[in-house]
């Protein structure tokens, strides 16, 4: 693996690699690049999760991390993506993460650098590395993927999370439901008659996997107030009581609570949203070596 732009980059054995390899992380294992590297993380969009646990899993690894704000880069003067990546090579950066709101940005990419880079989220494309550290926290629950139930819930459409998710929960053999409003069950986010409603899909799930409601990414509001969505698609109390047991809760964050999850749940016992932030940064880490170790 030379770069990670999306979860169709790696073969079902390299995604079982790489978390065995985050697994072997989290337990403490060490693992240093053979000669010094330098990283730099590029966020064109937001980030709390993603860019601070990147940054925790370079330092981790030994790797040195160059401070690089976009917002006070010469990209501000008009300089295109590629050339910024062209100067941060010549000076000698190894390694660039990158989150981007232009769907598929890496394309443009591809194939004209030594550099290495990694997608950390692309408009409404791809997500891989969240991907990842939700397959980690999946494994670590059932120990398997095959013959599980996972139901992505909420704005399918505009979700990065979704895709990524939607093609590696399937390849590793897991079965994908959706559900939120049906208006946003559009494009290539899952197949139809798989969409279901979030009173069903709560006493099958093995994961519920909630989705926030990227408002940024519509082009017009939504014509349900945040207390009606949680009532019609949101994992409320009554409905988290109905779940089927042994099931858990999953959700990328950042969360709405009240919206798509009850503010109660976020901490209640099946929930795994702060397992999956722990998991991120031993995700991060065995993508970085899968890459660097070569
Ligand atoms: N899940 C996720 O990508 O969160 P951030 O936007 O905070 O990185």
């Amino acid at each position: 693996m030379n770069n990670l732009f999306t979860m169709k980059d790696l073969s079902t054995e390299e995604i079982h690699e790489i978390l065995h390899t985050a697994e072997s992380f989290a337990k403490g294992e060490n693992w240093t690049p053979a000669k010094q590297t330098f990283a730099v993380n590029l966020f064109f969009e937001p980030s709390t999760r993603t860019k601070t646990s990147f940054e925790i899993a370079e330092r981790k690894l030994g790797i040195d991390v160059i401070p690089f704000e976009t917002g006070s880069s010469s990209i501000l003067k008009g300089e295109t993506l590629e050339d910024t990546l062209k100067t941060l090579e010549s000076i000698g950066v190894d390694l660039a993460v990158i989150r981007h709101k232009q769907d598929a940005y890496y394309e443009s990419l591809a194939g004209k650098f030594q550099m290495k880079i990694v997608n950390g989220g692309d408009g409404c494309g791809q997500h891989p590395t969240q991907s990842l550290l939700d397959l980690l926290t999946i494994k670590q629950e059932f120990g398997k993927f095959e013959g599980l139930k996972v139901t992505i819930v909420g704005d399918l459409s505009h979700s990065r999370v979704a895709r990524s998710n939607t093609e590696a929960l399937t390849a590793l053999g897991a079965e994908v439901f959706y559900s939120g409003p049906a208006e946003w069950f559009v494009g290539d986010a899952g197949n139809a008659e798989n969409y279901v409603d979030i009173d069903e899909a709560i006493e099958f799930s093995d994961v519920l996997m909630l989705l926030r409601i990227q408002h940024e990414r519509h082009d017009t509001m939504m014509d349900l107030s945040a207390e009606q969505y949680h009532e019609r698609y949101g994992l409320t109390p009554k409905r988290e009581e109905r779940m089927k047991p042994g099931s858990i809760i999953m959700h990328p964050g950042p969360v709405n609570r009240g919206v798509e999850i009850a503010d109660s749940l976020v901490e209640s016992g099946k929930s795994r949203i702060f397992k999956q932030m722990e998991n991120g940064v031993y995700a991060r880490m065995a993508v970085l070596r899968n890459i660097l170790d070569k």
